[in-house]
């Protein structure tokens, strides 16, 4: 299906909240009514809703983009080669992966097909996309309630930071969750996605760099 784009679906206002279960609700329910959001028009090009996953009591959550070719087809997150790598830098960090919630800040697959054809490439998700699927991370952060959350990339930082977020400045850095009173910290760091992107040499420091983050946020959970 040709994907639509933001300006192709009119001025209609993107917002996910009418497609939430009444407050509260669990993440069973959330993640039930998450695969029916019409929030935007990404549900149009994408396989299904692919909600966040992992351990729903964790203190660690970690936040990317949105979902992946493979994510898109499996409806899980983080299943594909940039959440093997996430995964082993996770534990390298000093934390069990299976002990964390893995979510993205947009729940759909956006991407092009180059030329028409079958494969489908990755685009970033708008600020009106991230904006409209916000009430589905929002509900996650009260129902996980992580201790803190890291943001993986420029896209996810955006979400949670503000526009004005670049990853090179602002990673490594414990600070607050914007709007979170329960004392919520975050650490910004890349996606991992850059570390496979990396030239060959660089890929090691990029890496290293990665874990270093994560290890901000496992030492801030004591
Ligand atoms: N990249 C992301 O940001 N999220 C996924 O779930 C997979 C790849």
């Amino acid at each position: 299906m040709q994907q639509r784009t933001d300006e192709a679906a009119g001025p209609g206002r993107y917002d996910a909240a009418p497609y939430l279960p009444r407050l509260n609700a669990g993440l069973a329910a959330l993640r039930r009514a998450a695969a029916d959001c019409h929030g935007c028009p990404l549900f149009e090009g994408a396989s299904q809703t692919v909600f966040g996953a992992g351990d729903t009591r964790a203190r660690l959550m970690l936040v990317g983009e949105e979902p992946g070719d493979q994510e898109d087809r499996a409806g899980e997150p983080f299943v594909g080669p940039a959440g093997r790598l996430l995964a082993r830098a996770t534990e390298d960090a000093g934390i069990d992966p299976d002990h964390t919630y893995l979510t993205n800040a947009v729940k759909h697959f956006k991407f092009t097909r180059p030329g028409g054809g079958k494969r489908r490439i990755h685009k970033s998700p708008t600020l009106r996309e991230m904006s409209a699927c916000r009430p589905w991370l929002d509900a996650e952060l009260r129902q996980v309630a992580p201790e803190v959350v890291v943001t993986l990339g420029a896209t996810a930082g955006r979400a949670l930071l503000g526009s004005s977020f670049r990853v090179t400045r602002e990673r490594g850095v414990l600070r607050p969750l914007p709007g979170a009173d329960d004392g919520t910290r975050l650490v910004a760091t890349i996606h991992p996605s850059a570390v496979l992107r990396a030239d060959d040499s660089d890929r090691a420091a990029a890496y290293d760099g990665l874990v270093a983050d994560l290890r901000v946020a496992v030492t801030a959970l004591g």
